[in-house]
């Protein structure tokens, strides 16, 4: 390259250009992830984004060493590629939980790096530097170790369950917390003990482990959304830290939508942030009905000719999809029952609950992908008055999201959370395989209801001999 190209690329209103475009990508990007149908394009937007912020990053001379750079480029390249092709949509969840817990791990890092290479945060560094790398590395090292736990759990790798010390976890957590901030307080003084900044990152880590491991089943959504906001958050205090605009930006778009996210779950499931903050929430889960044994409990199961029957008489049908139908990838078959109930003149609509599947908004992509018409999908709050004029809830693999138990046993794991108030309609017919129950392992009274009818079976499958017993009819 000649030395006036050189000299154009690496000027700082060049790189600063640069920088700024990126910005506008990601604003952009996110503004597509807005809706199912500019979702896709959002992401390439946002990657594009990304790519320019690298560029910018890598052209100032004496960036660094150019082949440990290109050997980090290639493991990651060589790693997330695959890991994002391969990955199904219902392991979205644990990749995003992995994704995020390296964006935590690489924040730690990069602090202790920045440490070691100042020779402890001494006389030489301002003080502001010191506070924002503190603060990174302690909220990157409890993003990481907690997005593994997370990782684990919905990977199946540890007990889906609270686990807990008992009385003993808050005092301790109390106890990590406070000798936490007294080494980042002793480092931003200028101590220069690695040891002491490595026993900030220790305590850190057992927070992180010590957060995670007691919350169960149903709320870890709200985690992983929590953890989300708090890598971003350590990413922009790095980026203070390092004087570096791509990540104090990116890190806050992802804080601050992060934040957003996890208050509107916290809302949906009616928790308390704090709470969970404290690990104060989860208690143990209560394994029940697995088999299908449970006392003198029996359930109404059904034919696909018989559902096809109720469904073609009603009036009103509201269709209720949970992560089965993402098992099951039965979103298209749903879609063909929906055109062959509406030829018949019955009036079709979907029920969405906010954490139905394993992802935010699982639901309307699966739904989106099949050509379900955007406004026949009715949140929660909207939905949950129409049952008293449904006559057929058909439950298509959701589980928890539906379960009485939220609203009438205190004891039970999820109690508090709003549910889809199914049993108010006429008649209830549910898709599933067994008596298995949901992800957050808690035994449903609705299937025992007398107006519930169980249609057992893969839920593609099941849907697709109802649809062929409609056209019979
Ligand atoms: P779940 O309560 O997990 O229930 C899913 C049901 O689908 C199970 O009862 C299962 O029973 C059935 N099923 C599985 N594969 C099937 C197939 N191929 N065909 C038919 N049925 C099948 O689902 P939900 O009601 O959607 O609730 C979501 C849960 O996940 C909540 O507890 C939520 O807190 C949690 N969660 C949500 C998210 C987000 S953000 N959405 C993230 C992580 C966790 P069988 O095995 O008997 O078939």
């Amino acid at each position: 390259m000649t030395p006036l190209a050189t000299s154009f690329l690496q000027n700082q209103n060049f790189i600063d250009a640069l920088y700024i475009v990126a910005f506008g990508l990601f604003v952009l990007g996110l503004m597509g992830l807005t809706g199912p149908g500019t979702a896709v394009r959002g992401n390439r937007v946002a990657a594009v984004g990304m790519g320019l912020a690298v560029i910018a990053t890598l052209l100032p001379p004496g960036i660094g060493n150019w082949g440990l750079i290109a050997l980090g480029v290639a493991v990651g390249t060589a790693v997330g590629i695959p890991a994002a092709r391969n990955v199904k949509m219902t392991q979205m969840p644990q990749m995003v939980a992995l994704f995020n817990g390296v964006g935590g791990g690489a924040v730690f890092l990069i602090a202790w790096a920045e440490f070691r290479n100042s020779g402890g945060f001494g006389a030489g560094t301002p003080t502001y530097v010191a506070i924002f790398s503190l603060f990174a590395a302690i909220v990157g090292s409890v993003s990481f170790w907690g997005s593994n736990i997370a990782f684990g759990k919905l990977q199946g790798l540890l007990p889906g369950r609270p686990i807990t010390l008992g009385g003993a976890q808050q005092p301790l957590n109390f106890v990590l917390g406070i000798l936490t901030i007294a080494a980042a307080v002793d480092s931003a003084a200028g101590a220069h003990s690695e040891a002491i900044f490595i026993g900030m990152l220790v305590c850190a880590a057992l927070l992180g482990n010590f957060v995670v491991l007691p919350i169960g089943g149903a709320d870890m959504p709200v985690v992983i959304s929590l953890l989300n906001a708090f890598t971003g958050l350590s990413a922009a205090a790095t980026g203070i830290a390092l004087n570096n605009p791509a990540m104090i930006v990116a890190g806050m778009i992802v804080g601050a939508s992060g934040s957003i996210l996890t208050n509107l779950m916290a809302t949906a499931m009616n928790r308390s942030i704090l709470a969970i903050i404290a690990g104060g929430f989860g208690g143990e889960v209560a394994l029940g009905a697995g088999d299908g044994a449970d006392g003198d409990r029996s359930v109404r199961s059904t034919s696909p000719a018989d559902a096809a029957i109720q469904l073609a008489y009603a009036r009103l049908v509201v269709v209720v999809p949970g992560y089965g139908m993402a098992v099951a990838q039965a979103q298209h078959t749903v879609r063909e029952l929906q055109r062959a109930l509406e030829a018949r003149g019955v009036e079709v609509e979907y029920a969405i609950h906010p954490v139905a599947g394993r992802m935010p908004g699982h639901m309307n992509v699966l739904l989106a992908e099949a050509d379900v018409p955007y406004e026949q999908l009715k949140e929660m709050d909207d939905i949950n008055p129409e049952f008293q004029r449904t006559d057929v809830a058909l439950v298509i693999g959701a589980n928890d999201v539906t379960n009485p138990a939220a609203n009438t046993q205190p004891d039970s794991p999820i109690y508090g959370m709003p549910i889809l108030e199914v049993s108010n309609a006429r008649s209830v017919i549910v898709l599933k395989r067994s008596m298995n129950t949901g992800f957050a392992g808690v035994d449903n009274p609705l299937f025992y209801d007398e107006k519930t009818q169980l249609l057992f079976g893969d839920a593609k499958s099941s849907v697709g001999e109802v649809v062929e017993e409609l056209k019979g009819l």
